[in-house]
């Protein structure tokens, strides 16, 4: 509880909201009793000021650019840690011991291969159609052939859909990336690690070896970590209020991947990269810088910005290194998008424009050039964030389908249409 509270005055009515604190972070008012007692609703369109639940699982310090999984500094797991043992501290809140790991990664292992019925299921879709329109498609349709892992009150059946999302994840985008390249669908080899399994059904055929790029692995392994999870952004809410309906797993992470794809989320990895290439060189970013700060331009520099972040987002940091490590031992050193990324970073933090409104980039500015580096086309781009994200969507829809407090998600709105008018026939109308 807390001896803290909040006073509101509405008229000549003076209300009391308790004040609630976190581990660390902005204190929360607790308004659950707001309508009830003022018959009034806050109003928040897009919920800058809104919590919309507690958790445990990630912390964001926006100021000092720093994010925590499950209390792990970001830099610092991207440094020494794997994201098979990431994903084992984000579902179940520790770091594993060595056993521990043997296990879940035995059991992930175990459930990478996808029911062989689903191939029919991909090949409904065109061969041009966007990765993440398949992925979206054959996660939803999971449903339809995973029976035993539907039922949410059954902790045994959340448990195995857990595992199955995160295991299965890495073998649908590395089938959509092959329908999309009409080559044929190449099976997971268990052997492999996660990241060195996902780039081998990418990237082998079955006419000739494949050996998978350890530097290229590690990077693969390096991009998932950073991507696994992020507080309540866009897609995560999507996720939790999807499983607030109790529709089964499956459902819930389709609606998240749906919401993911979009540019201003997901989806800028793939439009910073364009964006790039676009610009082409060092000399024409003044253009383009001009065009981001014109607002009758839609035009935004894509992977800058960030609602949480008024810092530089610690996971770009990480991709930025991670980026000349990998093209320099590549040999691509002299990388020209990269270049223009470096040179972009430093007009836009230089400039009043994005100072003053705190724009920084963020985890999307610079995974794309990794990822271009690795051999994926652009389209892949958000299918890989996707398929990182799995876990955290994952772990987020567990806290909140175990949480007592659980209830439907349902807004309210501040209405502006028309009030109550009688219907009026066809004749008297116009
Ligand atoms: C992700 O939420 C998460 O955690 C998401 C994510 C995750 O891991 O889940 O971190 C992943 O989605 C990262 C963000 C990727 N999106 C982009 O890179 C797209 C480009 N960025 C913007 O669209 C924007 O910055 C957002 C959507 C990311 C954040 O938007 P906000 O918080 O709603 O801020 P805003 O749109 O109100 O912008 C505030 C001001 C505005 O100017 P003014 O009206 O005050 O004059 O900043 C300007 C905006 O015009 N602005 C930009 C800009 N981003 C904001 N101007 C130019 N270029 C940009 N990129």
């Amino acid at each position: 509880m807390t001896d803290k509270m909040a006073t509101l005055t509405i008229g000549d009515n003076v209300y009391e909201f308790p004040v609630l604190s976190g581990t660390v972070g902005p204190d929360v008012i607790d308004i659950r009793s707001l309508y009830a007692k003022t018959g009034c609703f806050t109003y928040d369109p897009g919920f800058t000021s809104t919590a919309a639940c507690d958790s445990t699982i990630t912390y964001i310090d926006g100021d000092k650019g720093e994010l925590l999984y499950r209390g792990y500094p970001i830099d610092e797991l991207a440094e020494k840690s794997h994201y098979l043992e990431v994903c084992y501290l984000l579902l179940y809140g520790e770091l594993p011991t060595e056993a521990q790991m043997i296990d879940f990664e035995s059991r992930v292992t175990r459930h990478t291969m996808i029911n062989e019925q689903m191939q029919f299921f991909f090949r409904g879709f065109r061969r041009d159609a966007h990765p993440m329109a398949v992925v979206c498609g054959v996660v939803g349709a999971m449903a339809a052939f995973y029976h035993d892992s539907l039922d949410i009150s059954d902790p045994e059946q959340r448990e195995i859909a857990s595992v199955r999302m995160i295991a299965k994840m890495p073998t649908i985008a590395a089938m959509a990336y092959k329908y999309s390249i009409g080559q044929p669908f190449v099976y997971p080899r268990n052997e492999l690690d996660y990241a060195a399994n996902f780039l081998h059904m990418c990237f082998s055929v079955p006419a000739e070896k494949y050996e998978v790029n350890p530097i290229l692995s590690r990077a693969m392994d390096r991009i998932f970590t950073l991507h696994a999870d992020h507080e309540q952004n866009a897609s995560t809410s999507t996720v939790r209020l999807s499983g607030s309906s109790d529709a089964n797993p499956f459902a819930c992470i389709a609606a998240g991947v749906a919401c993911l794809w979009g540019p201003a989320h997901g989806g800028a990895n793939e439009a910073a990269l364009n964006m790039l290439r676009q610009i082409g060189s060092v000399d024409r970013i003044p253009e383009y810088v001009a065009r981001a700060k014109d607002k009758n331009d839609p035009f935004r520099l894509m992977g800058f910005g960030h609602r949480v972040y008024k810092n530089y987002d610690p996971r770009a940091k990480v991709m930025q290194e991670t980026a000349h490590e990998v093209l320099g031992l590549l040999g691509v050193e002299n990388n020209e998008t990269l270049k223009v990324a470096q040179a972009l970073e430093k007009i836009a933090l230089e400039d009043e424009y994005f100072v003053e409104r705190k724009l920084y980039p963020n985890v999307d500015f610079y995974s794309g050039i990794i990822l271009d580096a690795i051999g994926f086309p652009t389209s892949m781009f958000t299918a890989i964030f996707a398929l990182s994200r799995t876990v955290g969507w994952i772990a987020q829809w567990k806290e909140m389908i175990g949480d007592p407090q659980k209830k439907i998600g349902r807004p309210r709105q501040l209405y502006q249409g028309q009030g109550s008018r009688p219907y009026v026939g066809v004749d008297g109308r116009g």
